[in-house]
């Protein structure tokens, strides 16, 4: 595996390549749920490219920039064992040099749930993957469901910004603990008691998804469940048309911040998985 840290020798490692390139974009602290998501593009692409790089323009005041968990060294072994070929390490003026100044604003989609508890994140998403886009050319971009709404974003810029015909947007299951709690780099931030108190979010989940199978509204029981765990927060619980109805819902449990969803649609359950 390459480790290249520059948009030049970037495209020096990709120059010439004829196969189809599967492109990983992420932020790092690698745990399954990205394992599942290098393994998808191994299989499907000849050259396999996944990028490492905790965007602050995703990250508004105040938020967790700071404290994300690093670990490079730890990632560039996982990501080599993964089968990924090159491995994207851009730095910060890299990505933004000094004077950078033009982003790409999603709409309705961008500005709802995680985009109305965190104004300007879909904009440093969006902007940072046209970026990756670009340098990469890849054939298929590999994201996780776990972010539905994110993906949502993605293959509506896709669309709109004319790359569909070009970039195949793969979307991979969320990949679970076994006992329901979605895999997450921020889940290294709870201590034991919060990560249990933390299980209210899958169980909330599977509580709405029943109720909507037997023709209930999958909000209340879901809004239910997690407001009676103590020492949980709720952001939001919703329903919303992200690549069919989702019913996803935000939590802070301590001083850490927590998402997950699941497809109303049938197919996701949050009821414990492995990867
Ligand atoms: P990051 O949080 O590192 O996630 C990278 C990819 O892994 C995303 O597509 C995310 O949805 C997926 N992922 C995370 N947890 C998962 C799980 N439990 N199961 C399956 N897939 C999972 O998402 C980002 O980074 C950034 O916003 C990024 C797209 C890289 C732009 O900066």
């Amino acid at each position: 595996m390459k480790v290249v840290r520059t948009a030049a020798d970037l495209r020096a490692a990709l120059r010439g390549e004829l196969g189809s390139i599967g492109l990983v974009p992420t932020m790092g602290a690698y745990h399954a749920g990205h394992r599942s998501l290098f393994r998808a593009a191994r299989d499907e692409n000849d050259v396999v490219v996944a990028s490492l790089f905790v965007n602050p323009a995703q990250f508004g005041p105040g938020e967790d920039l700071d404290r994300y968990p690093r670990d490079e060294a730890r990632d560039v072994a996982d990501a080599n064992a993964a089968g990924v070929d090159v491995l994207f390490v851009p730095d910060r003026e890299e990505m933004y040099p000094p004077g950078f100044d033009t982003w790409v604003e999603p709409g309705a989609l961008g500005s709802v749930l995680e985009g109305a508890v965190r104004p300007g994140h879909f904009r440093g998403v969006a902007t940072v993957c046209l970026k990756l886009f670009h340098l990469v050319r890849p054939t298929r971009a590999y994201f996780g469901r776990k972010d539905a709404q994110q993906v949502a974003v993605i293959g509506q810029l896709l669309h709109d910004l004319d790359l569909a015909a070009d970039l195949e947007l793969r979307i991979l299951p969320t990949v679970r603990d076994p006992d329901g709690l979605a895999l997450s780099s921020r889940n290294a931030f709870l201590s034991v008691d919060e990560r249990a108190r933390a299980l209210a979010l899958p169980h909330a989940l599977q509580a709405g998804e029943a109720a909507y199978r037997v023709g209930d509204d999958p909000i209340a029981p879901a809004r239910a469940i997690l407001e009676a765990e103590p020492g949980l927060s709720v952001d939001y619980v919703a329903v919303a048309d992200f690549d069919g109805p989702t019913l996803a819902a935000a939590i802070r449990v301590g001083s850490t911040r927590l998402i997950d969803n699941v497809r109303l649609a049938g197919e996701d359950s949050p009821s414990g998985r492995m990867s």
